[in-house]
């Protein structure tokens, strides 16, 4: 099958857009503009959480769990990127890390031990900033412990591992310890995009880097691409998505840039210095993307994923938002958030008060909540929206209360916009829905949450430095005050 060319996706994406009603969605507060537009990632954020015992998380673990592991090095700033990193820390840092994250594995050896692990997913940062060496550390380590051989094993890549002279036994070493899923962040394949974004690579590293990891053998590779960029302009937006596709690629996360007012990016959209898509523009980048991606027989996923026909989708992302709260998130290192033991969490977000926490014998849990029931609700159904949908029958068997009689309100007023459907009992988003998504998570927020949100917030000294201020990323701290939440919002 050909790709749709340039003018006949600008036209469906036009077309398209003219289905999403954005006057009407503002005055509903059902759009968030793209400054206060960020995904739900964990419910409750993390200006909601207080003081948690770290004991309690491992009360009562799932059968089956999911593990994260956060690697936060990287060999340069990018101007969008918020996640916890350091910039070129010396290879005693690097070490020192991976011992602490030795010495916090073993704290949960008893708890964790003979679970089975579906998923383990390596983020970052850059995980593929580790040496060799390095590499076969963190996973002897991980192999004394836990037994990956039948879990999905994601590995974050960035293109400038094609420029390491041993990049072919790295990822050698990655698949011997079981690594069958690959993400590679490219972004886009515009050099000027590039270079404004400071991604310290050029488009022939991910050329090569693609072509080594086919002649590796590797299946499962997926390509982070944004829209929304700096200077990206709706030709180079298709550009970028051809060229990828031109190159054989099977699966895509394809990101709308979201901005927090710490990262450069979000001061480069304040000061007008660079030329940044608006609302209406960033809708047609969503719809020629789905376009064309569909055309060519890719299925939408977990709400950024597109995988071909043939191709699964990622487990790990499927876990974390189909959770029904029966899977359970453990994560490991600095700036790792988890679910375990009905309570959502994060680890110390500063890594030298993480290393210095578990070099003194203390677990790094930092913020936590225990959810309560009702919490527990409004999590599920944001999170099922954004990927299978909530099947209407299963939501009335685990909490007991039918979907309509606990959020009755919500539904009607996202039904009456025009951003969910109810079809064969499933309920789920439409396209409207998907490019609205984090005001849709937004209604299903409790004033209980908002509040303490706004209060914490309300507590902040230094809004550049502060590390909340940093590493919340919920929409739902872009507003100053309960008050005005309460308005925005209800
Ligand atoms: C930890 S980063 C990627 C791994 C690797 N360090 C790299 O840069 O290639 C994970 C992905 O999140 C996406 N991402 C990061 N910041 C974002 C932002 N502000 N808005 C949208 N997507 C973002 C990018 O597509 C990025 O590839
Ligand atoms: S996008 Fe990747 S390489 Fe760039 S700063 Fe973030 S984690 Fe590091």
């Amino acid at each position: 099958m050909r790709a749709p060319s340039y003018s006949e996706a600008l036209e469906f994406a036009i077309d398209r857009s003219y289905d999403i009603n954005l006057d009407m969605l503002r005055s509903r507060n059902l759009h968030l503009d793209m400054h206060n537009d960020y995904l739900v990632g964990t419910y409750p954020p993390l200006k909601a959480m207080g003081d948690l015992n770290a004991e309690k998380l491992l009360l009562q673990v799932s059968s089956s769990i999911d593990l994260y592991f956060h690697m936060p090095f990287c060999d340069q700033y990018c101007t969008f990127c918020h996640f916890a990193k350091e910039i070129n820390p010396s290879s005693g840092r690097v070490e020192r890390y991976l011992a602490a994250l030795d010495k916090e594995m073993s704290w949960s050896d008893a708890a964790l031990g003979g679970r089975a692990v579906e998923t383990a997913f390596f983020g970052g940062g850059t995980p593929s900033f580790l040496t060799n060496r390095q590499l076969e550390t963190l996973f002897g380590m991980i192999s004394r412990r836990f037994d990956l051989s039948k879990s999905e094993v994601s590995f974050e890549l960035h293109p400038s591992l094609a420029k390491q002279v041993d990049a072919a036994d790295r990822i050698s070493t990655l698949l011997r310890a079981g690594v069958n899923r690959f993400v590679l962040g490219v972004q886009s394949l515009d050099p000027s995009i590039l270079r404004i974004l400071n991604r310290g690579h050029h488009v022939d590293e991910v050329v090569q880097l693609v072509k080594l990891l086919n002649e590796m053998g590797v299946q499962n590779l997926s390509l982070d691409l944004m829209y929304g960029l700096p200077q990206q302009t709706l030709r180079s937006w298709y550009d970028s998505l051809i060229g990828l596709l031109d190159m054989g690629i099977e699966k895509f996360n394809v990101f709308p840039l979201m901005f927090k007012s710490t990262d450069p990016v979000a001061r480069h959209l304040a000061s007008g210095r660079y030329q940044f898509a608006g609302a209406k523009e960033r809708i047609i980048m969503h719809f020629m993307a789905e376009h064309i991606l569909t055309k060519l027989g890719y299925r939408h996923g977990p709400i950024f994923y597109w995988s071909k026909q043939s191709q699964p989708h990622s487990i790990q992302q499927s876990r974390k938002y189909d959770s029904w709260n029966d899977n359970n998130l453990v994560p490991f290192g600095v700036a790792g958030f988890g679910y375990m033991s009905q309570c959502q969490f994060y680890n110390e977000a500063d890594l030298d008060r993480y290393l210095y926490r578990v070099e003194a014998g203390e677990k790094p849990v930092w913020k936590g909540v225990v959810l309560s029931q009702d919490d527990l609700m409004r999590r599920t159904v944001m999170f099922a929206l954004r990927s299978s949908g909530v099947l209407l029958s299963r939501f009335e068997r685990e909490f007991g209360v039918s979907i309509e009689k606990c959020f009755g309100r919500e539904l009607e007023l996202l039904n009456a916009a025009g951003l969910i459907c109810i079809s064969n009992g499933l309920l789920s988003l439409t396209a409207a829905g998907t490019i609205n998504s984090g005001a849709v998570s937004l209604l299903f927020f409790s004033n209980n949450i908002l509040e303490r949100v706004a209060y914490n917030d309300s507590r902040i000294r230094d809004k550049r430095t502060d590390l909340l201020e940093k590493h919340d990323y919920s929409p739902a701290a872009r507003y100053g005050s309960s008050a005005e939440m309460q308005v925005a919002f209800r």
